[in-house]
């Protein structure tokens, strides 16, 4: 049957056999609790069995059992109350569940347990994932508790239904209806949204527009915000700093102004009077031509407390980006962040989280690891990773960006003795803090499967599993999104699991590798070496490359402009050292003359041109393996993706010509003939 990609990675559909298994111990479902919440567990387990079981399971809150899925939590189950598990349940804090096989009464159940009714939809979610995979379920033991407190998405949606960045069709947002008409698509995206434990949405463009602060707006993000609440999922906002002025009427947005403390305050308390759980604001401040504190002579830090202070008597937070790059203070725009916000650590608010892009420059297709991760001691810092693939093919190109957030999330800083990775600062396992995230740029639009490319779904999906648990393997991720969304067929799923794979670096070796960046112009999409010409220096592609006859790459030693030394000891030193910075990393820290000598024993230019060769080839070698899956999945997804798949392998090849040609005619080395 034909699929058009709606139901994403809920689709519930098992094997046959798995449905004889499960059918045996999936025979009555009891939801304890009046909440819309539990309303919504119910529905969520019967739809699902019922789909996956082929026949309805008794939906039944009095009697009990053989079979019995017991779920909610203490306070509304007595079942579940008298099973005494109080220091297991603690233990699984506010969010977290615990889904375990017993005995209640002789009967053999399946209990989902947690302390709120948020944790029991998540474990609903969890055992139904299960189920959906193939995996056993009559001997469960699981504690499950997320890694990370803030798991958000990002929208970059302005309000004329435009998506800053965004490829996958309009907003979803419709401003216009709101709040009298909700679409079904707004519940729809909160049920995804929870189904990997996303508990929160920035709903607008950080460029932001400062009418979505105003009365009117509020009144339509309430109604929202309402439809969301029962899944978890909180309503936050980006805020323009520049508001007080242009909202507000004052005369200036200064953040040490009474006046302007004042604005925030009583804007603030207007937001919760409409939207009591509202989450808060993430503000980009002097980035991009946006307003913010320096332009009143204030730090960052003075500029984040203002919106603070105002959100902190509601227990809102702030999460200030620092995707911030001032001319002024460094010649090399990578290291610009680091030098600003390590100045201001211990100035914040205690409601205040840093939010910093996994790279020091922008989602590039490979980036080391920003080296503010690991370096604000008493300032939270939560991480900001791209799903919509800006820089990564957009909705064209297939690329699963779970390996990259894996490769990022496993770097150690260093930042404490080796082991101190990105995953753990962000855990506050490395220094402690009050408040722990990670949070995607992300990709859903009005396109009926709501990221454009089926694929990209899986980046959606990867970043709330990572952003539950940041130890997660890519690989598993990948395994489990494409049971769900396409096909429990073991060999199948190997395939479409080792495509997933490779893609990422697929696309790095036909765009940007060996450390390469930042080789687009406007549209980030297409191939650019040659601009040179943008607003500003650090827009062009030149700035990155620097090629020219004699070699090409960003000198960031300390021999250069000393970006190394931002990261921890001993990553400076392998970063410095020609001989042991990772290959991959090669040209964003070294400038090496064209016939360097690579490991492979290769010139640096032969094995450009390698790599550019190579990547061409796998995404040609891709869209063979795709051919061979004609028939294993539904004919609709297959061919829509067969189709983009087309015009990567004619942009791969693109990538490749273009860029060897005109690196070639710098080097002055002839390109090697494309196969
Ligand atoms: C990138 C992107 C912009 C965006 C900016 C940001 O530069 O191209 O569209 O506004 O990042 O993250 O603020």
């Amino acid at each position: 049957m034909d699929e058009d990609g709606y139901k994403l990675w809920l689709r519930y559909i098992t094997s046959g056999d798995a449905a004889r298994t499960y059918g045996r111990i999936v025979r009555q479902l009891r939801v304890d609790g009046p909440s819309a919440t539990c309303g919504i567990i119910r529905d969520e387990l019967r739809t699902a069995t019922t789909a996956m079981l082929g026949r309805a399971v008794s939906l039944n809150e009095n009697g009990l059992q053989a079979g019995a899925v017991i779920v909610g939590t203490a306070g509304n189950s007595s079942l579940i109350r008298d099973l005494n598990w109080t220091a297991d349940l603690l233990a699984t804090g506010d969010e977290g569940f615990i889904i375990r096989s017993a005995t209640i009464a002789k009967h053999p159940v399946t209990v989902i347990a947690s302390n709120h009714d948020i944790g029991a939809l998540y474990g609903a979610f969890h055992f139904l994932r299960l189920m959906q995979t193939g995996q056993p379920i009559d001997r469960l033991g699981i504690a499950e508790r997320p890694a990370l407190q803030l798991r958000l998405m990002n929208h970059w949606d302005n309000p004329n239904g435009s998506i800053e960045r965004g490829y996958a069709g309009r907003s979803m947002w419709d401003w216009n209806a709101l709040p009298e008409k909700l679409s079904q698509r707004y519940a729809d995206y909160a049920r995804a949204c929870a189904s990997i434990g996303i508990n929160g949405a920035v709903i607008n463009n950080v460029n932001a527009d400062v009418r979505m602060l105003a009365s009117e707006s509020l009144r339509k993000i309430a109604a929202l915000a309402d439809v969301w609440r029962p899944y978890g999922v909180r309503m936050y906002l980006s805020a323009n700093f520049s508001a007080p002025v242009q909202l507000g009427r004052l005369a200036t947005a200064d953040p040490l102004d009474r006046s302007v403390m004042n604005w925030w305050k009583a804007k603030a308390d207007e937001i919760y009077g409409l939207i009591p759980d509202f989450g808060g604001f993430l503000v980009k401040a002097n980035s991009e031509g946006q307003p913010g504190p320096k332009t009143y002579g204030r730090t960052h830090a003075e500029g984040a407390n203002v919106l603070a202070d105002a959100l902190a008597p509601h227990r809102g937070n702030v999460m200030w980006r620092a995707f911030v790059y001032d001319e002024d203070i460094d010649p090399d725009r990578a290291k610009r962040a680091y030098i600003e916000f390590t100045r201001l650590d211990g100035q914040f608010r205690p409601n205040v989280a840093v939010q910093v892009k996994n790279g020091p420059v922008d989602f590039q297709p490979r980036e080391p690891f920003h080296p503010l991760f690991g370096a604000m001691k008493q300032t939270p810092v939560i991480a900001e990773i791209q799903a919509t693939q800006e820089y990564l093919g957009q909705a064209k190109h297939l690329v699963y960006l779970g390996t990259m957030w894996e490769e990022f999330l496993n770097s150690d800083t260093h930042a404490k003795d080796s082991g101190s990775t990105v995953a753990k600062v962000l855990a506050g396992k490395v220094h402690p803090s009050r408040i722990t995230g990670m949070v995607s740029v992300t990709n859903p639009g009005l396109d009926t499967n709501w990221c454009g490319h089926h694929f990209s779904q899986s980046n959606w999906y990867a970043f709330g599993r990572l952003a539950w648990n940041p130890e997660m393997s890519a690989e598993t991720i990948a395994d489990e999104w494409t049971r769900m969304t396409f096909s429990n067929d073991d060999k199948t799923v190997a395939v479409i699991r080792d495509v997933m794979i490779g893609s990422r670096e697929t696309f790095v070796n036909y765009t940007m590798p060996l450390g390469l960046h930042h080789l687009i112009g406007g549209d980030h999409y297409a191939p650019m070496p040659w601009n040179d010409r943008a607003p500003r220096a650090d827009w062009t592609a030149t700035y990155y490359h620097q090629a020219s006859a004699e070699g090409i790459g960003f000198d960031r030693t300390r021999r250069g402009g000393r970006a190394v030394e931002q990261y921890f000891p001993p990553v400076c030193d392998m970063f410095d050292d020609l001989k042991r910075c990772p290959e991959k990393y090669l040209l964003w820290f070294h400038r090496c003359a064209w016939d360097y000598r690579m490991k492979s024993g290769k010139t640096l230019w032969d094995e450009l041109c390698a790599k550019y060769q190579q990547g061409a080839e796998q995404a040609a070698a891709l869209q063979k393996t795709w051919q061979s899956l004609d028939g294993k999945i539904d004919a609709r997804r297959h061919r829509e993706v067969a189709d983009r798949l087309a015009l990567q392998v004619a942009d791969a090849a693109k990538w490749r010509d273009q860029i060897l040609e005109f690196f070639g005619r710098l080097s002055k080395r002839p390109v090697p003939r494309s196969s």
